[in-house]
Order: structure tokens, then sequence, then C-alpha cells
């Protein structure tokens, strides 16, 4: 068994991006500017977010954060965002979800401006990813795809079953896998709750990417032997052991997964990181493409 080290992985690729700033400096080119919009106090939510900004920090980009009571109005928010639509300084920003419920999550993702759409949620860009055409890839699948792609692992003819539909994850990475590129051309069966006999299906698996956000939810019975496992799950589980009382748990039980794999990402240090380095490479994207 090897770890996925997407931890190691993302070092590399803030690296490159380190020396791309540093190009763009010498060149006189615009220094990329991140802007994260954070509602609430979720302290994952803090957690994502305050990374995002450490690796701009990192890395050399400009970055602003916007925080905001879990009170704000949907108009309030709606404002923000044509704001930054119009502001010529910020090249990419993102709205870090989930929002509160009295905010439409499809309304917002629907106002950022697709040039600017970083997270690869407006349906613009997830409409080009899937027809494979250029585009902003949504920051985790796109991490999970390039986790793959760096560490040489085969995808071509493989079965690939995904667990969970979410518009952030499952959907995209489905899609993703099965686009006629390299990494790609997987055969994906993407399950969801309502799949039968997920258990034989999971056996079938090459590739298993797990993201349903259920603690330990992929035992080692439904993984095949030599099988690659990506988990994608962060859920904060109790853990007295610890100073501050939990631990982040995976949608996989690791330690009786990880002897059957050939590959396993480990949480923390796998999918996570990956995910800020796609948002940094996009980031970097949205820049170029304007030709700053
Ligand atoms: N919440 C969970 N993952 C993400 C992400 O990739 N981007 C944003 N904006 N919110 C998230």
């Amino acid at each position: 068994m090897q770890l996925l080290d997407g931890k190691k992985t993302a070092a590399s690729i803030r690296e490159e991006l380190t020396l791309a700033v540093k190009n763009r400096k010498e060149n006189g080119q615009k220094i990329p500017h991140l802007a994260a919009i954070l509602v609430g106090n979720d302290g994952g939510s803090m957690t994502y977010v305050n990374a995002k900004v450490k690796a701009c920090e990192e890395i050399g980009f400009e970055s602003t954060l916007i925080r905001y009571d879990d009170t704000i109005t949907e108009e309030e928010l709606l404002r923000k965002i044509n704001e930054l639509n119009n502001d010529d300084a910020i090249d990419g920003f993102i709205v870090q979800l989930p929002l509160p419920k009295h905010i439409n999550e499809l309304k917002v993702t629907q106002a950022v401006d697709p040039t600017k759409d970083v997270d690869g949620f407006h349906p613009q860009n997830l409409g080009n990813m899937v027809l494979n055409l250029p585009g902003f890839l949504p920051a985790t699948p796109a991490g999970i795809v390039e986790l793959l792609k760096r560490n040489n692992i085969e995808t071509s003819g493989k079965h690939c079953v995904v667990i969970g539909r979410s518009n952030i994850v499952g959907s995209p990475v489905s899609i993703l896998l099965a686009r006629n590129t390299n990494p790609g051309n997987c055969t994906v069966t993407l399950t969801h709750s309502r799949t039968k006999n997920l258990t034989e299906i999971c056996q079938q698996a090459d590739i298993i990417v797990a993201a349903i956000g259920k603690p330990g939810y992929v035992k080692a019975e439904m993984v095949k032997e030599g099988a690659v496992v990506v988990d994608v799950g962060t859920t904060r589980v109790d853990d007295p052991s610890r100073e501050r009382g939990w631990r982040l748990c995976g949608d996989v039980d690791f330690e009786n997964v990880a002897p059957k794999c050939s590959f396993i990402t480990p949480v923390p240090g796998g999918v996570g990181p990956m995910t800020i380095a796609s948002l940094m490479i996009n980031t970097l994207r949205a820049v170029e493409l304007k030709g700053l």
C-alpha cells in the first residue's frame, strides 16, 4: 500500500505557482488576487478559508478575506458579489459553502462572473466541463484528478465508483473521470443514497472516490484487493484525547481498508490540500486569461 500524499503533491504545485508569481513580478505583470467571502462562524468553513488565505500568502498571491455575520441578507451578499465582479483588482473570488438556510446557494453561485468563478461552481463553468471546453474546473474534483495524474495512476479503462452525487464533488468528479482526457476515460458508476447493492458495486471498482460525508462508511469488504481509494470525507468527530476535542475523519475506514489498497489518500493530508492547490491554479489562470 502506498499513500497518495496530497500534502506533498500540493506542496510541489505551490512551488510551481511561487515561481510563476516571481516570473510575473519580474515581467511587471499583475499579481493574482483572490478574494474569499465567509458567512458565519462554522468551524470547518473558517479552517478551509484560512487555509486558502495562507496558501495565497505562501505563493505570493494577494488575498482579501470578507467576513459576514450569518444574519447577512441574500440581497446584501448579492450586492457584494456584484461589487467583486466589477472590481478589476480582484481576479477571482469564492463564496465559501455552505451558506445559511435563508440564502439561496444557486442564486449566489449564478451571480458570480464566470470569468472570476475560480471555484468552478457557475453553471457556465460546469457546462464547459461537461463539454470538455475551457473553463474553471471545481477545485476538489480537479484536485483529485491532479493527484492521480501526478502520482502516475492509470485511469484509462478503469472502473471508478464514486460514492455521493453532490454538486461540488460527486457529480463533477464522475464527469471529469469519464471524459476523453488523461486522466479520464474511466468507466464511472455514480452511486448515491438510493443505490442498491453498493457493496457489490464497490467490489468491482478499480478506483473508489468516497464523498458522502459519513465517517468510516467504506469498509474493507467493499474494497477489491489492489484498488485505489480516494477519501474526500472531512467530518469532525469527537476525540477527547486531542487538545481541541475533535479530529477529522474520512469516509473510509482507513485502518482496515488501507492494507487492501494499492494507493489510498489519508485524511487529513489527502484531498484537502489538493483542493486548495486547485483553487490557486484556477486563480493564476484567471489572471492569465485576462492577459494581464
Ligand atoms: N465548501 C466545501 N468545499 C468547498 C469549495 O471547494 N469551495 C467553496 N466555496 N465552498 C466549499
